[in-house]
């Protein structure tokens, strides 16, 4: 036995926190803190695809997930749920303001998404960026067990990568994209795009949601920071020689899952319900999104809107439901949006309405994941127009949850998910006369036709779903080159 120093026994010994093989780090907790009127603390499921994707996959291997809990103000204590171990990162009012409001979503947001607005450049932001992913890094180093695999989600974190290996050089990185990555003319607006791409080749693999992207990145490298690149790979600038690899990995849903839910009785009545309350349309066209300029959501109603003024559509036969999930509300882009869906949609049911059938149902809430799924149910055609998204889970979601093969999707060129959905009836939603032609394709088609679309689509999604996707990332990032020796 080892001799014990003189009085250890009365020393108190300081518990070491607790330590995982697997460690996400994600802006976003799986859920946020609200504090009620009444003054009571409520978790509630963060909004986002990142969310969807990611919660799925940490209930079916233990690990930790660093991330903010939502609202400014010191973190909450750690805490268990659902099997994992959540670590919530505390951000000041201000870091909130510059750091999330103004970093990520101000200047790197609209950069990624083609610059549908434009772009704001703070220096103050950036500091704030750099600060609020030191701190992520440094939370993810204390909980991560030797020589784990740390999972590192999304732009607001693209110096995490960075950070970490000088932290714990003994642990893999892996960091995914689930946005856009920008052809470099315009990645290369950044002032900080030098330090955003060294912060992201932190990491041992990266993975993004498109070819395009991956190849958007290597290129970068190259042409800004001189890297030497392979394709597929990038050489570090530091002289070690080590090599990051850049890949596309699709996310996706939980097909299983969502499909049995899908299938529940009380989902079935719950469609059914949802139908008579709209007064029982003979076609129901939905649109399920947060509430972003990213999203077309201004388009479809425009295409909508014209639809119903040439008489080729109309209430009571015909009606609209459109979902905006409340998002990034002090932003000020997304309150422009905001006003002007409103004004559009007051415009087109005081125009185009029918006494007791608004042309247009507009909820501007979150729901549970059964509402969702008899909504998706309910839907006759459902409109995915965004002028730019990563993904859209959502156009997975909704043939995932046609198992009667009923339905059509309409399905903008500009999402990730028309990749591998292409079969949709396809879209440019800048084009509003050829959008307003694809809307009423959806519709015509004879039904034959249109489950022979659906079954397709749906066979896409059930081979590649959110663990496969899983699964793929995480041997990519075993796999990936020049794997660093494990410490003690
Ligand atoms: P993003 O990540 O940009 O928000 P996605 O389409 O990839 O877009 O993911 C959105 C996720 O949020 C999906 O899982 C969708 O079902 C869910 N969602 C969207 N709107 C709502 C809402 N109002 N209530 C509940 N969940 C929603
Ligand atoms: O992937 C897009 C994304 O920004 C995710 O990081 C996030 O979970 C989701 O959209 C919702 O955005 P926010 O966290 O800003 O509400």
């Amino acid at each position: 036995m080892e001799p014990r120093p003189p009085g250890a026994d009365s020393v108190p010994s300081i518990p070491k926190p607790k330590t995982y093989d697997l460690v996400i780090a994600a802006n976003r907790l799986p859920v946020d803190r609200v504090v009620t009127e009444s003054g009571a603390t409520e978790w509630r499921r963060s909004p986002g695809g990142l969310v969807t994707a990611m919660d799925s996959v940490m209930h079916t291997q233990p690990g930790a997930w660093v991330g903010w809990a939502g609202e400014p103000g010191s973190p909450p204590d750690r805490f268990d749920e659902d099997g994992v171990h959540l670590v919530p990162v505390g951000l000041s009012a201000e870091e909130v303001h510059r750091y999330y409001e103004g970093f990520s979503n101000g200047t790197l947001w609209p950069i990624y998404h083609d610059v549908i607005v434009a772009a704001s450049f703070h220096r103050e932001w950036w500091a704030a960026y750099q600060h609020v992913n030191q701190r992520f890094a440094a939370a993810v180093a204390e909980v991560a067990a030797p020589g784990a695999r740390v999972w590192i989600q999304d732009y607001q974190l693209q110096l995490v990568p960075a950070y970490v290996r000088t932290l714990r050089p003994d642990v893999r990185i892996g960091w995914f994209n689930h946005i856009p990555f920008p052809p470099v003319e315009l990645f290369a607006q950044l002032p900080w795009r030098g330090p955003l791409l060294e912060g992201l080749l932190g990491a041992d693999f990266l993975g993004f949601q498109r070819q395009a992207d991956a190849r958007n990145f290597v290129r970068a490298c190259r042409q800004l920071i001189h890297a030497e690149t392979r394709a597929g790979s990038v050489t570090v600038t530091d002289g070690s020689g080590r090599r990051v690899r850049a890949a596309a990995i699709p996310i996706s849903v939980d097909f299983k899952g969502l499909e049995a839910l899908a299938r529940e009785p009380s989902v079935t009545a719950r469609m059914q319900e949802i139908r008579r309350s709209l007064g029982d349309p003979k076609l129901l066209m939905l649109g399920v999104d947060r509430l972003d300029y990213t999203k077309g959501i201004r388009h479809r109603l425009k295409a909508y809107q014209e639809l119903l003024a040439e008489g080729r559509l109309g209430p009571p036969e015909v009606t609209l439901v459109q979902v905006a999930t409340p998002s990034r509300e002090r932003v000020a882009a997304y309150q422009h949006l905001r006003a002007d869906v409103e004004q559009t949609v007051g415009r087109i049911n005081g125009d185009l309405g029918v006494m007791g059938y608004p042309a247009v149902h507009y909820l501007h809430h979150s729901y549970p994941r059964e509402e969702m799924a008899a909504l998706f149910r309910a839907a006759d055609v459902m409109l995915v127009t965004p002028l730019r998204d990563g993904m859209n889970l959502v156009a997975k979601e909704y043939v995932t949850c046609r198992f009667d093969l009923g339905g059509a999707l309409v399905l903008s060129e500009f999402t990730g998910a028309w990749h591998e959905l292409h079969q949709a009836f396809s879209c440019n939603p800048h084009d509003i006369e050829g959008l307003k032609q694809t809307i009423m394709r959806a519709i015509d088609t004879p039904a034959p036709e249109k489950r022979r679309i659906m079954r397709a689509l749906r066979r896409r999604v059930a081979e590649h779903d959110v663990q496969r996707w899983a699964a793929r990332f995480l041997a990519a990032l075993d796999a990936a080159p020049d794997r660093p020796e494990h410490g003690p």
